[in-house]
């Protein structure tokens, strides 16, 4: 097959301009509706082909980016948001090869990127307390993501920590990260990192407090603010409208000095 035929069943973007473009998926003869028209999906369909809809706008047949997929996704939590995602990767050396921990699954937006990603013996184990959120990341996963390289496990992290040794990362997103630290210790790597999530700077401090006493060091809160520009002929400016705040992201390493801490 052509590399630039799209398979049926692959996730296309549909990009008619800003207001109108729309994630499906590929199946031939399929009608997608919109208010810009309706479009019949042919039988031969390739990256970067124009479809011309029913009133006779243009749609870029494209793949959707990690960020189309992750705004898209099913929620039932509050979910990390793509220019948040970035950093996480960026500041604890994440390499398809890392052997990861999240807690909680939520809605599953960490969960999905990742496990794209990933590359075995490359691994996510996924954790979550309320059975209702991990169905919605498993099923957002199912859609979106790479399962195989997923492990999900339900059970109350406060109380019963992790099953796993010696992993690269631990990624905390839940309200009381600090009751996470004496697990997250006896699961990581020495040099390993712990991130947490927090959208209140309170959170932020009780949990590194609890960190620096289990000897994690390099330790490092940051926020993103991303504003997004209006690029035109005349009048470029910021969009009037952003999100102002997400969540206080917070990193640090584990260190040999509290070895026998519980
Ligand atoms: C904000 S959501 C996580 C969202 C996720 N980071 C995402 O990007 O989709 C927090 C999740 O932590 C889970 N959670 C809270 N306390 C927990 C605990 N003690 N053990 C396990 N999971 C917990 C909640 O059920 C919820 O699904």
């Amino acid at each position: 097959m052509p590399e630039d035929l799209v398979k049926e069943g692959e996730k296309i973007l549909l990009w008619g301009g800003p207001d109108a473009n729309f994630l499906t998926e590929y199946r031939v003869g399929k009608a997608v509706h919109s208010h810009r028209g309706i479009l019949y999906l042919p039988e031969e369909l390739r990256w970067g082909e124009g479809l011309v809809s029913s009133t006779g706008r243009v749609f870029y047949v494209i793949r959707p980016s990690n960020a189309d997929f992750i705004l898209r996704l099913k929620r039932k939590t509050n979910i990390f948001y793509p220019k948040d995602i970035g950093l996480v990767l960026l500041y604890t050396n994440f390499s398809p090869f890392s052997r990861v921990i999240e807690v909680g699954s939520g809605s599953g937006a960490m969960t999905v990127f990742l496990s794209n990603l990933l590359v075995p013996p490359g691994k996510l184990f996924s954790y979550d307390n309320n059975p209702e959120h991990q169905k919605t990341a498993k099923e957002n996963l199912k859609n979106f993501g790479k399962p195989e390289n997923v492990i999900f496990r339900l059970r109350d992290v406060y109380v019963c920590g992790f099953v796993e040794r010696d992993v690269d990362i631990v990624i905390v997103d839940v309200s009381e990260p600090w009751k996470v630290v004496p697990h997250a210790y006896r699961s990581l790597k020495d040099g390993g990192f712990l991130v947490f999530a927090s959208p209140n700077i309170e959170q932020v401090k009780e949990m590194r407090e609890v960190m620096a006493k289990f000897g994690f060091v390099a330790m490092k809160t940051v926020e993103i603010l991303m504003r997004e520009w209006q690029i035109r002929d005349v009048g470029c400016r910021p969009e009037h409208e952003m999100r102002g705040h997400t969540l206080f992201y917070s990193f640090g390493r584990k260190t040999k000095t509290q070895k026998d801490a519980t």
